[in-house]
């Protein structure tokens, strides 16, 4: 596990494998849509959609709104993409930066509101393929809300991308998360409740142990990820138990639960 890597870098490496996550969906969704069977359209869903753009040690970054949007319009693929902030001055700041960018209004509705409660109500269709994207901060990503979500027999070809501080997560449990029982077990135990083919990124990340986790509703999808470090099956399966159970490394004296402060991240 490499534990020196900031959170700059992180943060890039992170929307890199983001954008190849996205790319390499939109191009097999595209390739069913024109099969003709299943739903006309993609559905993005981003439960922590941050304010679109931000300045981060003085470098720009690209949110994971402006990615997803980019790449599902660069695969000229049709699709509906729901984003969801809980913060107000970030929700605003990526309306405007949507609206500059993008000329789409009807394909995108952005909330303002806590993921765990408007997830429920976005619907989708029976024969519909997307990519549900949690990204919190290091804290507890709404396991349950997800689980309860994914109950509907119409979301069963959504995938599901995780992004997670496993370190972040086990603290935050431990001190003040009473969101999730489940999280009092196993970490890996939780993310077995929603059935998918899971895969993770096996090198994880920096002292908070970053990572990817992907549900996929076909094992050959997850198996295109290998090239970003993702491994499945049984390997996955080792893997989540791993840092399920890792001793986290940060010091009582930091601040729990949190990698950084949303304020400390978006800069602009
Ligand atoms: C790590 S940032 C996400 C960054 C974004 N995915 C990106 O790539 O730019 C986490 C964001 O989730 C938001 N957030 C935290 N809890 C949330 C919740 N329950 N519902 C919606 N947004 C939430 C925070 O305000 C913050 O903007």
């Amino acid at each position: 596990m490499n534990a020196k890597i900031g959170k700059s870098e992180e943060t890039i490496l992170k929307q890199r494998h983001f954008r190849t996550i996205m790319r390499t969906e939109a191009a097999i969704i595209k390739a069913i849509l024109a099969q003709g069977w299943a739903y006309p359209e993609m559905l993005y869903i981003d439960c922590n959609a941050g304010p679109g753009t931000y300045l981060l040690n003085n470098q720009h970054i690209e949110g994971s709104p402006i990615i997803a949007l980019e790449e599902m319009i660069a695969a000229d693929i049709p699709f509906k993409a729901h984003l969801i902030e809980i913060d107000e001055s970030r929700e605003q700041k990526l309306l405007q930066v949507v609206n500059q960018r993008f000329h789409c209004p009807n394909r995108v509705r952005i909330y303002l509101g806590d993921s765990n409660e408007i997830l429920s109500t976005i619907k989708c269709q029976e024969s519909q393929f997307g990519i549900l994207y949690s990204d919190p901060n290091a804290t507890c990503p709404g396991i349950p809300a997800l689980r309860r979500w994914y109950r509907d027999s119409s979301t069963k070809r959504i995938d599901w991308l995780l992004h997670i501080g496993f370190a972040g997560i086990k603290r935050a449990v431990d001190v003040r998360c009473q969101k999730c029982p489940e999280f009092k077990g196993s970490l890996h135990h939780c993310f077995a409740g929603i059935k998918k083919h899971l895969s993770v990124q096996q090198e994880a990340r920096g002292c908070w142990q970053w990572t990817f986790l992907l549900g996929c509703n076909d094992d050959i999808l997850n198996r295109k990820f290998s090239s970003i470090g993702f491994v499945n099956g049984k390997d996955a399966e080792t893997c989540l138990r791993d840092l399920s159970q890792i001793k986290s490394r940060i010091g009582s004296s930091q601040h729990k639960g949190m990698d950084y402060e949303p304020g400390d991240l978006f800069v602009n």
